[in-house]
C-alpha cells in the first residue's frame, strides 16, 4: 500500500482507497465489542495514558499517533494540546474515517494530518516527531514484524523524543484466579482479532521484555486492570537510538 496523506477532515467518502479490510469491517462495531469485553476499563486506561502524555509533552510538540482506531485518544490529545501538530497514521480507511468524524468539531482540527499507511512498509520521515504514541497496536504484529515496525518508528523519532506504549500484557503479579480470567480474556480477544483481521500474531508477545531489549529501559511504566494493561514511555537518547536502529 502506498503512503497516503489525508489533510484535515475531508468527507469520509473522499478518502483515498486502501486500508485493511478486517479493521475496516470492525470499525463500526469496535467500541461496542470493547465495551462487551472490558466495560469502560480500557477507556479509563486510555484516559490515564492520555493524561500522562498531556502532562509531560511540550505544548507545540509534534505527535505521531499510530493505530489510533476510532479516535478516542486522538480527540483527547488534540483537545488538550491545541498547539501541537498531530499525525494520525492507520492502515484502515474506515478507522481513519471514524477518527475524522469524531474530531469534526475540533477548532484545531486543521492541526491534525491523517495518513493512510501500513506501519510494516511505511516510508517514515527521518526524526520528524517528538512523541510517538502506540496504543494497543504493537500487539497486532508478529515478532518479526515488530522488529521492522520498531525500527521504522525509531527512525521517525526526533533526538530526545519519546515513544509511548499502551498495550496488553500477561499479568505478572495478580492472583492465580485473576491470572486465569485475564488469560481467558486475552485468548478470546486474540482469537477474535485473528479471525476477523487475519492478525499474523498467534499469541500475545511479551512486549515489556521485547521493548526493553530493543528500545532500552522505560522512563515511565505503570500497570492497570490488575496487570492486564501496561503503559510505558521510552526516551530516545543517543545510546538508546543506537539500540533502536536494529
Ligand atoms: C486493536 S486496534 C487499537 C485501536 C486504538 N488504538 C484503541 O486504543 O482502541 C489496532 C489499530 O491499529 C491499526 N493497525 C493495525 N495494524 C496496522 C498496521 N500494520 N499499520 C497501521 N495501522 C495498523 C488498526 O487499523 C486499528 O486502528
Amino acid at each position: 500500500m502506498s503512503d497516503d496523506l489525508i489533510r484535515a477532515r475531508p468527507p469520509a467518502r473522499n478518502l483515498a482507497v486502501g486500508g485493511n479490510r478486517g479493521y475496516d469491517r470492525l470499525a463500526t462495531v469496535y467500541s461496542a465489542l470493547e465495551w462487551a469485553m472490558f466495560g469502560g476499563n480500557l477507556d479509563r486506561c486510555r484516559e490515564t495514558f492520555a493524561n500522562r502524555i498531556v502532562d509531560t509533552v511540550n505544548a507545540n510538540a509534534r505527535l505521531l499517533l499510530c493505530g489510533g482506531g476510532t479516535g478516542r485518544l486522538l480527540l483527547r490529545l488534540a483537545t488538550a494540546k491545541p498547539e501541537s501538530t498531530i499525525t494520525s497514521l492507520d492502515f484502515s480507511h474506515a478507522m481513519i474515517a471514524a477518527q475524522q468524524r469524531r474530531c469534526a468539531t475540533l477548532r484545531n482540527g486543521q492541526r491534525i494530518t491523517w495518513q493512510l499507511a501500513d506501519l510494516r512498509t511505511w516510508n517514515a520521515p527521518s526524526q520528524a516527531y517528538d512523541e510517538i504514541i502506540l496504543p494497543f497496536v504493537l500487539d497486532c504484529f508478529s515478532p518479526d514484524e515488530l522488529q521492522v515496525v520498531l525500527k521504522t518508528v525509531a527512525s521517525a523519532l526526533a533526538p530526545e523524543g519519546r515513544i509511548w506504549v499502551l498495550d496488553f500484557r500477561h499479568p505478572v503479579s495478580a492472583s492465580l484466579f485473576a491470572n486465569m480470567i485475564a488469560g481467558i480474556k486475552l485468548w478470546l480477544m486474540h482469537r477474535f482479532f485473528r479471525l476477523s483481521t487475519s492478525l499474523p500474531n498467534q499469541r500475545l508477545i511479551d512486549l515489556p521484555n521485547l521493548l526493553t531489549q530493543t528500545v532500552g529501559r522505560p522512563v515511565f511504566e505503570q500497570d492497570h486492570m490488575a496487570g492486564l494493561v501496561w503503559m510505558s514511555a521510552y526516551r530516545s537518547s543517543s545510546e538508546s537510538r543506537s539500540q533502536l536502529v536494529l
